[in-house]
């Protein structure tokens, strides 16, 4: 029977769905990332080897299977061609790759704008990865987007960049910017990156339709989280893609009645790369011991990420936009060794408790956490964990169970998998009834 499951994440980016959305691809055939660009990055680890992506799907490592970079993603050419032959240099033979034609692209003068736009939006600022994505977005949006199947057609092309870069100067000069974007050397630097991807650009709705069809098994890759997506996010503190579950609906063409799964990412505490308000930040040693310890540093920018708690607040605000139906638990092997945990379940504003996420920016930066307290547990080595993975869930310290508990009862979802280091193996599938494409949930 065909199958087809969103992973997505819960949280501010960088949950670890990388890992989650490599260990279903395990049981799929086709994996479609359907948002964002090369502000994400995801870090994959197999054996000694580590590989982090911006643009490629997580599941490219599989060579036997196909992978899909939806029209809802802002492609930059140069990137995509670099990851592309960094696997060719590390001799791994990827995944079909296929690149939407009705994907957006991005160009360097979106860098320039992104850049120039954080400047003049002040303490409005996102932080962004100034990776060009908002104005590549904005461009769509406006209708001044420069999409892939446009990299293949030099009329087009031409007549794109002739109308747009006069646009774009004009832009920049009234942002107190000179810059010289030259038609010719744009139109020849892009006509070649179009030849040179040209084997990957495809009608990839005809391959999702195609495959719906033949009931194959779809596994729909989210990037950032949903509180960065563009409606759900804390606005303009977040990316400007559709980062929900019902944004594989819209960037990869999957109509929304054929998801039958929604797989929601959790860390196990909470963590933001960017500006904008984090109610369970944790200011001081504690905040940079978890970041420590999690490694918490942006793949793509390398800018420290901020740590906290975890929200369940905002989890639980996840669930129901997403239509979450299991949640995959990661980095809870970061946890160990802490004395005591704390769980947001309500935030404090003005002496009122709010359970609903707020859409003011201003109530969230003043909401004060109300915590419930949990046990911690002792520190857990490496070999600890795969003797727990290979014994099974039971063999687990009653604290973990406590705070794995406490996860369900405040958000009535279950936790089907538990992620306790970055390599595949160090993963646990709770409970085998619930196993990859087994259920139709929806
Ligand atoms: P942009 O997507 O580069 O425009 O950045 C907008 C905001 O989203 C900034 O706060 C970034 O730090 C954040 N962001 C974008 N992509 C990611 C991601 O993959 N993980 C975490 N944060 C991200």
């Amino acid at each position: 029977m065909m199958s087809c499951t969103v992973i997505v994440g819960t949280q501010f980016g960088d949950e670890g769905k990388g890992k989650i959305v490599d260990y279903y691809s395990d049981n799929v055939d086709i994996i479609v990332r359907y948002n964002g660009g090369a502000n994400a990055g995801h870090t994959v680890v197999i054996g000694d080897k580590k590989f982090a992506f911006r643009l490629l799907p997580s599941g490219v490592l599989r060579s036997d299977k196909t992978v899909i970079l939806g029209h809802g993603m802002a492609i930059d050419p140069d990137v995509l061609l670099s990851e592309i032959s960094a696997l060719r240099e590390r001799q791994v033979t990827p995944a079909r790759i296929i690149v939407s034609d009705r994907a957006h692209l991005v160009f360097p003068y979106h860098k320039v704008q992104d850049g120039l736009e954080e400047t003049l939006k002040n303490s409005l600022r996102a932080g962004t990865t100034k990776r060009g994505i908002g104005p590549c977005y904005s461009d769509k949006v406006g209708r001044f987007g420069v999409r892939v199947c446009d990299l293949l057609d030099e009329k087009v092309l031409s007549e794109k960049l002739n109308t747009f870069l006069p646009l774009k100067e004009k832009l920049f000069s009234a942002y107190g910017s000179k810059t010289n974007l030259e038609h010719q050397t744009l139109l020849a630097k892009y006509l070649t990156y179009g030849q040179r991807l040209s084997p990957y650009i495809d009608n990839a709705l005809h391959t999702v339709y195609c495959a719906i069809q033949n009931h194959k098994q779809i596994l729909l890759e989210g990037a950032q989280g949903t509180l960065l997506d563009i409606d759900y996010g804390v606005y303009p503190y977040g990316t400007s893609s559709n980062a929900v579950s019902g944004g594989a609906c819209t960037g990869a063409g999957i109509p929304p009645n054929q998801i039958n799964r929604i797989i929601g990412v959790v860390k196990a505490y909470t963590s933001r790369v960017g500006e904008g308000p984090f109610p369970t930040e944790i200011h001081g040693p504690l905040g940079e011991l978890i970041r420590e310890r999690g490694g918490e540093y942006g793949t793509v920018t390398k800018r420290p990420r901020r740590c906290g708690w975890l929200d369940l607040v905002m989890v639980n605000y996840s669930i129901r936009v997403n239509g979450v139906t299991s949640l995959a638990l990661t980095k809870l092997d970061v946890l160990s060794g802490f004395k005591t945990l704390q769980v947001c379940t309500g935030y404090e504003y003005q002496g009122k408790v709010i359970q609903q996420f707020p859409a003011n920016t201003h109530i969230l930066a003043e909401s004060t956490p109300i915590y419930t307290e949990l046990l911690g547990w002792d520190d857990i080595t490496k070999t600890e964990w795969t003797e727990y993975i290979e014994t099974g869930y039971d063999s687990v310290s009653p604290n973990i169970k406590q705070y794995i508990n406490f996860i369900e009862a405040q958000t009535n979802v279950h936790v089907d998998i538990l992620s306790v280091g970055p390599e595949r193996e160090l993963t646990m599938q709770r409970d085998s009834r619930r196993n990859a494409n087994a259920d139709n949930t929806i």
